[in-house]
């Protein structure tokens, strides 16, 4: 068993359990990325998959913004496809393009996928969190994180990012058991590793539906949230049998307004919720349901003077209330917005008085 600095900053971990911290909590997603200079100055230096793996370099990443800034959680430095390259696909990282699979999946050669030892083979990830927590001294909680099975299976299938994923929805339709196939055997391989991550020092999970936006409910209902309930169960239980403390997680799937009430009852303890919805229907879909939620300013409101962005984060926080809210972006910032907006948000935020 590990045994790490107490912790100083509570205010994620009460806010994800229903109780009222002192102030506001906010994190940033893609907190640890290209908008900071310091981060770029470092990947002069190191590949981006070799920062992952290497646990000083992914630790050192993940404290960039914490020492910057006023946050009130770290992320650990790795990428949601980390999966993919321990089930034996290769992962690019290009610039100006984002992640490349040279070789996607087919129903084909699916049976190919190396499902033995993959979560050892991400053993590296819990290195990385447990040096971190050490790191860290208690300042902030640690989230850990994964992508979700279908964001996975759109990647894995698509061979990147698109903008419709037709190759990975042609599973859904035309493919309907091989599609179960991938999404149950991605499912046991999620499970495991946040566990892993948990034994390593993770103190808060969040699951990234990023893909979820291309689906609808009839397809989510089939194809995402049987599975997204299934990790959080089984997550509990693990830990449960290995005497762990169960840690809250947090649902981020992007664009699935379709199904917001239906997300809620699937015992995740924070729903993620993107720009797109206004903080008064996501309150309203959401009543009765006993959950936090967490977001959703657009990333691009950061592109506003200053005190605009500072209106608009009032003005989002009068309207979600401080009662069950995480701040955060609606989704990841992105490489030209300005660190000093990062600043603005998290004052704002705190200076709130709730
Ligand atoms: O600070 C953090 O949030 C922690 C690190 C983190 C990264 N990726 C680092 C990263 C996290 C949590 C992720 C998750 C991730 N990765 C998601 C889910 C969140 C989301 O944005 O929807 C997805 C879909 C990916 C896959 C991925 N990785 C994409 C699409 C890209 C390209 C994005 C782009 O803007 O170009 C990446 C690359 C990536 N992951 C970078 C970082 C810092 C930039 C790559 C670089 O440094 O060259």
């Amino acid at each position: 068993m590990n045994t790490f600095p107490p912790l100083k900053n509570d205010r994620i971990l009460r806010a994800a359990r229903g109780e009222l911290p002192d102030k506001l909590p906010v994190w940033v997603m893609r907190q640890a990325g290209r908008y900071l200079p310091e981060f770029m100055e470092f990947r002069k230096n190191h590949s981006f998959f070799e920062i992952c793996q290497n646990a000083e370099l992914a630790c050192e990443v993940t404290l960039m913004p914490i020492r910057r800034y006023d946050l009130d959680a770290a992320i650990i430095f790795s990428d949601i496809l980390v999966i993919p390259q321990a089930l034996g696909m290769t992962v690019e990282m290009k610039a100006g393009i984002g992640p490349v699979l040279p070789d996607p999946l087919t129903t084909e050669n699916l049976n190919e996928l190396k499902i033995d030892g993959a979560v050892e083979r991400l053993k590296y990830v819990g290195e990385a969190i447990t040096l971190t927590r050490h790191k860290l001294e208690g300042k902030v909680p640690l989230f850990g994180f994964s992508g979700a099975p279908w964001t996975l299976m759109g990647y894995m299938i698509e061979g990147g990012g698109s903008k419709t994923l037709s190759k990975a929805k042609k599973w859904l339709y035309a493919h309907p058991d091989a599609s179960h196939k991938l999404l149950e055997l991605l499912t046991n391989i999620i499970i495991d590793y946040l566990v892993m991550q948990v034994e390593a020092g993770a103190q808060i999970l969040q699951v990234f539906d990023s893909n979820a936006d291309l689906l609808n409910k009839e397809l989510y209902i089939t194809y995402g949230l049987p599975y997204l309930r299934k990790i959080k169960q089984l997550v509990h239980l693990k830990l449960q049998e290995k005497k762990l403390e169960p840690v809250p997680m947090v649902l981020f799937a992007k664009g699935a307004h379709y199904c917001l009430p239906e997300q809620a009852d699937l015992g995740y303890e924070v729903l993620g919720i993107d720009w797109t919805l206004e903080p008064e229907v996501v309150r309203r879909l959401l009543k009765g349901k006993n959950v936090t939620v967490q977001g959703n300013l657009d990333p691009c409101a950061l592109y506003a003077p200053k005190e605009e962005l500072a209106r608009l984060v009032q003005n989002m926080i009068k309207q979600f209330g401080s009662q069950r809210y995480i701040v955060n972006l609606g989704h990841g910032i992105y490489p030209d917005m300005p660190p000093d907006s990062v600043q603005t948000l998290l004052e704002t935020v705190h200076s709130v008085n709730i």
